[in-house]
C-alpha cells in the first residue's frame, strides 16, 4: 500500500465543481492499484481573500511544502481584480516550489469532434511544455506618473540562460521519448529582444539531443500552422505568454478549453508539483454544474504518473477516452447536456467502479 498526500485547493468559481470529480477517480483507480491518498483540503481562493484580506496564509506554503503534490482547480473571481488572485496563490506557489515546467498536452479523442478540419482523432497527439517561472510574467516594472498624460506601465520580461536551458533540456528529452520533434516557439525577427537570446541557448541545447529534430516557428505564424496541420506537431517548447497562448489555442483545436490538463512540475522533486486543468474559474457558467471536469480528471491521471502509477495514469486516460469513444455523455462545451457528474460517473463507471 502506498499513500500519497495531496494538498487539495478547489479555489473559485468552477473550481470547486472540477476538482471533486478529479479527487473521485483518483479514490477510485487507487483503490485498484493499493494506493491511498491522504488529501488536505485548503479553502485558499477569493472568498477566503474577501472575508480576511488574503488568498492563503502567510505560512501557506510552508503548509503545502511536505505533501507529495498539489491538486488547484482554479482562481479568480469578477469581484476581486486579478492580479491580487493571481499574485497571491497561484505564482508563487509555481515559483517558490520551482515548477519551472509546464507540461499541457493535448489530443483529439474519438468521439469528439474538432472545429478544424485537419485535426482528426489519433492523429493530433501534442504536449506544449510552458516555462513557467520566468519570461514576460516578471515582477519587474510598474505603473508610472499616475493619473497624468505621461502615466505608463512597463514589464520587464526576463529570460535567463539557466531558466531557457533547463525547461528546453525537458522538452528535448520529452520529445526523445515521444515522436522526436520539437517546435521551439519564437519571434526572433529583430524586434522583440529577448527572443533571439531564447533560441541562442534552444540551440546550444540541442547539441546534446542529435537524434531530435527540431525546428524554430515565428510565434504569429506558428499559431496559424497549429490550427491549419495540428497533425504536425509533437513537443511544442515556448516561453510563459506564449506557452499560456498556445495550450488555450491547441485546446481549442482538439474541442475546447474544457478538456485540458495541466502539470506544473519540478523535475528535481525538491518541491511537491501542482496539477490543475489549463482553464480558469470560468465565471460565466460557476455554480450551475455544468462545468467539463475532463481537464481536472485528466490532471489527476499526470498527478498519477508523476507520482510514479503509470498504469493507474493510463487507466484514468483510457477512461476519459471510452467516454468519449462509446458513449454520448458530453457536458454542454462539448456539444452536449451532460452535466459535470454525469460526466464524472461516466468516467467512473468504465473506471469499474
Ligand atoms: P476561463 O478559462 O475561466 O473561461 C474561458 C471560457 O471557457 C468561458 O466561457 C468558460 O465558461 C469556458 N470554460 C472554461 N473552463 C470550462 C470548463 N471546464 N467547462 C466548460 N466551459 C469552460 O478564462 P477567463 O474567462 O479568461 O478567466 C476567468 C477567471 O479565471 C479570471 O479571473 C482568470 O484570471 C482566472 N484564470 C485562472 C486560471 C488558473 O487558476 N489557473 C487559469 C485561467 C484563468
Ligand atoms: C493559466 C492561466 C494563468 C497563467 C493566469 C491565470 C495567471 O492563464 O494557468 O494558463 O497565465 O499562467
Ligand atoms: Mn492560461
Amino acid at each position: 500500500m502506498v499513500a500519497h498526500r495531496i494538498a487539495l485547493i478547489p479555489g473559485d468559481g468552477i473550481g470547486p465543481e472540477v476538482t471533486p470529480a478529479a479527487v473521485e477517480v483518483l479514490e477510485v483507480v487507487g483503490r485498484r492499484h493499493g494506493i491511498t491518498f491522504d488529501h488536505e483540503e485548503f479553502d485558499w481562493s477569493c472568498a477566503r481573500y474577501r472575508e480576511l484580506g488574503a488568498m492563503m496564509p502567510e505560512d501557506g506554503l510552508d503548509r503545502l511544502r511536505h505533501h507529495d503534490a498539489v491538486l488547484l482547480g482554479a482562481v479568480g473571481h469578477p469581484a476581486v481584480p486579478d492580479h491580487i488572485s493571481l499574485w497571491g496563490l497561484l505564482i508563487p506557489i509555481r515559483r517558490s516550489f520551482r515548477q519551472y515546467v509546464n507540461l499541457r498536452p493535448v489530443k483529439v479523442f474519438e468521439g469528439l469532434e474538432s472545429p478544424v478540419r485537419r485535426a482528426v482523432a489519433g492523429e493530433v497527439d501534442l504536449v506544449v511544455v510552458r516555462e513557467n517561472v520566468e519570461g514576460e510574467y516578471s515582477e519587474i516594472g510598474g505603473r508610472f506618473n499616475r493619473g497624468f498624460p505621461e502615466e505608463m506601465v512597463v514589464q520587464e520580461a526576463v529570460f535567463t540562460r539557466a531558466g531557457i536551458g533547463r525547461v528546453t533540456d525537458f522538452a528535448f528529452a520529452l520529445a526523445r521519448q515521444r515522436r522526436g520533434e520539437l517546435t521551439s516557439a519564437t519571434k526572433s525577427n529583430g524586434i522583440v529582444h529577448t527572443l533571439p537570446f531564447w533560441d541562442e541557448v534552444v540551440a546550444e541545447r540541442a547539441e546534446s539531443y542529435p537524434d531530435v529534430s527540431w525546428r524554430a516557428e515565428h510565434i504569429d505564424a506558428l499559431c496559424a500552422k497549429v490550427v491549419l496541420d495540428p497533425a504536425r506537431f509533437d513537443v511544442i517548447v515556448g516561453s510563459n505568454l506564449f506557452g499560456d497562448i498556445l495550450s488555450d489555442l491547441t485546446a481549442a483545436v482538439a474541442g475546447g478549453i474544457g478538456i485540458a490538463p495541466s502539470a506544473n512540475i519540478n523535475p528535481e522533486r525538491e518541491f511537491p508539483s501542482m496539477f490543475e486543468p489549463v482553464h480558469g474559474s470560468a465565471p460565466d457558467i460557476a455554480g450551475r454544474g455544468i462545468a467539463n471536469p475532463l481537464g481536472a480528471i485528466w490532471s489527476a491521471a499526470m498527478l498519477l504518473d508523476h507520482l510514479g502509477h503509470a498504469e493507474a495514469a493510463a487507466e484514468v486516460e483510457q477512461a476519459i477516452a471510452a467516454v468519449l469513444a462509446n458513449t454520448a455523455v458530453r457536458t454542454p462545451d462539448l456539444g452536449g447536456t451532460a452535466t459535470t457528474r454525469e460526466f464524472t460517473s461516466a468516467v467512473l463507471e468504465f473506471l469499474g467502479s
